[in-house]
């Protein structure tokens, strides 16, 4: 079969499906999101898209944009960031508290939340808010070739609203010196960059830059592609990651939107997008998809 044959093959099974998952809640612009929509989308290194179901419908990508920001920060800073985050796996929920205090204000990894907001932290460096939030948009832009990209307010306003965690973690942070900005400054800019909203098709060519292969979009070193797709792989599905590694066998980042970033290195980037998610908050049918994606195309990094 082709990959589009694949595609539409999966859109096809998912379509009946009832059991979903929940819809966030938390965030409450979040719970409305009609939970039958699916999208999966596939960017390849030889320059084709592919595409199935809503794959043209923006979402909110929520913590998956913690690739792009994680990218700028070490375009920045480079290792040093090393002495501010960790890089091992948390085997807690992407909100806990738990670690920051045994370990002294250092995150166990940049795709927790806690370290999520250090990482936001670093990009902020001297510029203001609505000035980090351009140069994240504009790298997030140029990486999929499409202006037409934006942060929805509502969404990020929501969770402001009720973002206790996060701001108990920001607080933590500072407490140990390890938040330059005031807690509110770095979560209004965090917030903002998880309500960046794109389609599967967006996601999928903006993912192309950590593909690293010739003629993609270059905007970081191929060390640090590698570094962030290790980082991926161990990392970004939280307290699940062992078991995405296990089922799909790539790099993958989810949000709490119901996307997915996949990483096949060499080959392609995937986004899929399901909105009902796991009890670890990624997305339920969008990781069975890629799963059968990657099965079906003989993908993996192993
Ligand atoms: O900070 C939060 O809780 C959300 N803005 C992002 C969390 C998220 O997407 C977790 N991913 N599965």
């Amino acid at each position: 079969m082709s990959i589009q044959e694949i595609l539409d093959q999966i859109h096809r099974e998912m379509l009946p499906r009832r059991d979903r998952g929940e819809v966030a809640t938390y965030i409450p612009e979040l719970a409305s999101i009609d939970v039958s929509r699916f999208g999966l989308a596939v960017a390849t290194a030889d320059g084709q898209v592919y595409s199935a179901g809503d794959a043209g419908v923006p979402f909110s990508i929520q913590s998956i944009s913690k690739v792009f920001t994680l990218s700028l920060a070490l375009g920045k800073i480079g290792n040093s960031l090393w002495e501010r985050v960790g890089r091992e796996p948390s085997g807690n929920a992407f909100n806990s508290i738990l670690q920051l205090e045994r370990e002294f204000g250092i995150p166990r990894n940049p795709f927790i939340n806690a370290g999520a907001i250090v990482v936001t932290d670093v990009i902020l460096a001297s510029s203001s808010p609505a000035e980090a939030l351009a140069e994240l948009i504009n790298f997030i832009r140029y990486a999929a070739d499409d202006a037409n990209i934006y942060i929805n307010d509502a969404v990020a306003l929501s969770e402001k609203a009720t973002g206790h965690r996060n701001f108990a973690l920001a607080h933590f942070l500072r407490s140990f010196n390890n938040l330059t900005h005031e807690p509110d400054l770095t979560l209004g800019t965090y917030f903002h960059q998880c309500a960046i909203e794109m389609s599967c098709r967006q996601l999928a060519l903006a993912g192309r830059f950590l593909i690293n292969a010739p003629g993609m979009p270059r905007l970081i070193s191929r060390d640090q592609v590698r570094r962030i797709n290790a980082l991926m792989i161990t990392c970004g599905h939280y307290d699940a990651s062992g078991d995405f590694a296990y089922k799909v066998g790539l790099p993958g980042k989810s949000g709490v939107g119901g996307g997915i970033l996949v990483i096949v290195p060499g080959t392609a980037a995937v986004a899929v997008w399901s909105p009902g998610l796991t009890a670890q908050g990624n997305s339920l049918l969008g990781t069975e998809a890629v799963q059968s994606l990657a099965q079906q195309m003989d993908w993996s990094v192993f």
